[in-house]
């Protein structure tokens, strides 16, 4: 048997982004509680993932990280804010994508937020969402075969073979990824609250 390859990029990325999200974690530390973090999540994930996706369309990619676009999560997460009659933020500045070694970076932070996707799913259940009543994404996303998607994913990643400067494009676009979910979710928050 041959022994699985690793890199170690995924470890590295882990370490690039750990802080960023401990602090995305932070906003949800009990978990979504209510219908105003259920906003907050849908109107921040949809931000930023409309954002990724609208990125890696347009980016020219090879066919090990162009196979890893997924156009779907952005519309599952639309269907869902048309549940809850929420209008979508407007759109951010667009998050780059220049190389493949960035997308390999940006997917890390996409495929990786469907592991604490798994953890929300039961709680849009307790709030009354469902597939089709609200919580399609996390339903989606979070689901049966996240965890097998997730493996998929970082193996793909640990048979990568960027030079240094591509390795170190990818561990910056994951910190870029980061932090405009930061933003996203800050925005969504401003959103969510109301003007006294
Ligand atoms: C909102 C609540 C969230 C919770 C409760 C949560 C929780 C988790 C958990 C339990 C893991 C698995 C850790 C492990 O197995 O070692 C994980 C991994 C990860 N999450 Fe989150 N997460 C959340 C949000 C997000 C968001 C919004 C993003 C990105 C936009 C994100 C990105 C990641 C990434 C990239 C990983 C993979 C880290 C690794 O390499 O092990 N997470 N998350």
């Amino acid at each position: 048997m041959t022994a699985a390859a690793d890199n170690g990029y995924r470890d590295r990325l882990r370490g690039a982004t750990g802080s960023a999200h401990v602090r995305l974690d932070a906003r949800f530390a009990l978990g979504i509680r209510n219908t105003v973090h259920y906003r907050t999540y849908l109107l921040g994930m949809h931000a930023f993932v409309a954002n990724a996706e609208r990125a890696l369309a347009d980016a020219k990619l090879g066919p090990t990280w162009g196979a890893w676009r997924d156009p779907a999560r952005a519309s599952w997460l639309v269907e869902d804010l048309a549940v809850l009659s929420l209008d979508a933020l407007p759109e951010s500045p667009r998050i780059a994508i220049d190389s493949d070694a960035d997308a390999a970076g940006l997917l890390y932070v996409i495929e990786g937020s469907a592991l604490g996707a798994t953890q929300l799913v039961g709680d849009a259940q307790a709030l009354g969402h469902g597939p089709g009543t609200g919580a399609t994404f996390l339903f989606r996303h979070g689901g049966l075969g996240a965890g097998k998607r997730w493996r998929a994913f970082v193996a793909a990643l640990e048979r990568a073979d960027f030079d240094g400067a591509g390795e170190r494009s990818m561990l910056e676009s994951a910190a870029r990824a980061f932090a405009s979910a930061e933003h996203e979710f800050h925005r969504a928050e401003l959103a969510c609250t109301p003007l006294t």
